[in-house]
């Protein structure tokens, strides 16, 4: 059974557009002049942003998807990361983008970014929508980061708890009512 609970609005889906825009801005002058760029967005969190983040971005650009094992479908990270959904593609000399959704204990990222330069990319770079520093366990910060956030449980704009909630324009803070 779940909790019952409301969701507080944290951050606008206005807010979150306009620092797509920002993002995308500095994005384009890292990876300008390139046309072996692949974006790899992280399942299934990020696949509201990384559809933001590639419509704007005026680059030649590949999307391919991994999907790695974090928190199930509960709110305490596993710590143990396993990928349960490899890329299409091989990345050898190509420019990569990781698009994360959230660096939490930092377990996630650290993994797949370690995975994928194993496989010899030319540039590796990474992009997370939201970050909360207070719960870093590894040491690791996305070249990009949308927002920082404290120590809360969020939803929205592609990210669930228990797998709802994905559908939310804004993101929005879980607040249980029991
Ligand atoms: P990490 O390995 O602890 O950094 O976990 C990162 C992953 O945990 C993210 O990609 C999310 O899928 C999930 N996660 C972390 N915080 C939240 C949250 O507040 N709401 C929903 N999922 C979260």
């Amino acid at each position: 059974m779940q909790r019952p609970y409301v969701i507080d609005e944290m951050i606008s889906a206005k807010t979150i557009a306009a620092r797509v825009e920002e993002l995308c801005r500095e994005i384009h002058d890292e990876f300008n002049g390139t046309d072996k760029l692949i974006v790899v967005g992280l399942l299934r969190g990020s696949f509201v942003f990384i559809a933001d983040l590639v419509r704007e971005l005026d680059l030649p650009v590949e999307v391919d998807f991994l999907e790695a094992s974090s928190y199930g479908d509960g709110m305490e990270s596993s710590r143990e990361v396993r990928i349960l959904k490899d890329l299409r593609g091989a990345i050898e000399g190509r420019d990569v983008l990781v698009v994360e959704d959230i660096v939490d204990t930092g377990f996630t990222l650290s993994h797949v970014i370690g995975l994928l330069k194993s496989r010899g990319p030319a540039r590796m770079k990474s992009i997370a929508l939201l970050d909360k520093p207070t719960r870093r366990e590894v040491p690791i910060k996305a070249d990009w980061t949308g927002f920082e956030i404290l120590d809360e449980f969020v939803v929205g704009y592609g990210i669930d708890y228990a797998q709802r909630n994905r559908n939310l324009g804004f993101i929005g803070k879980v607040r249980f009512t029991d």
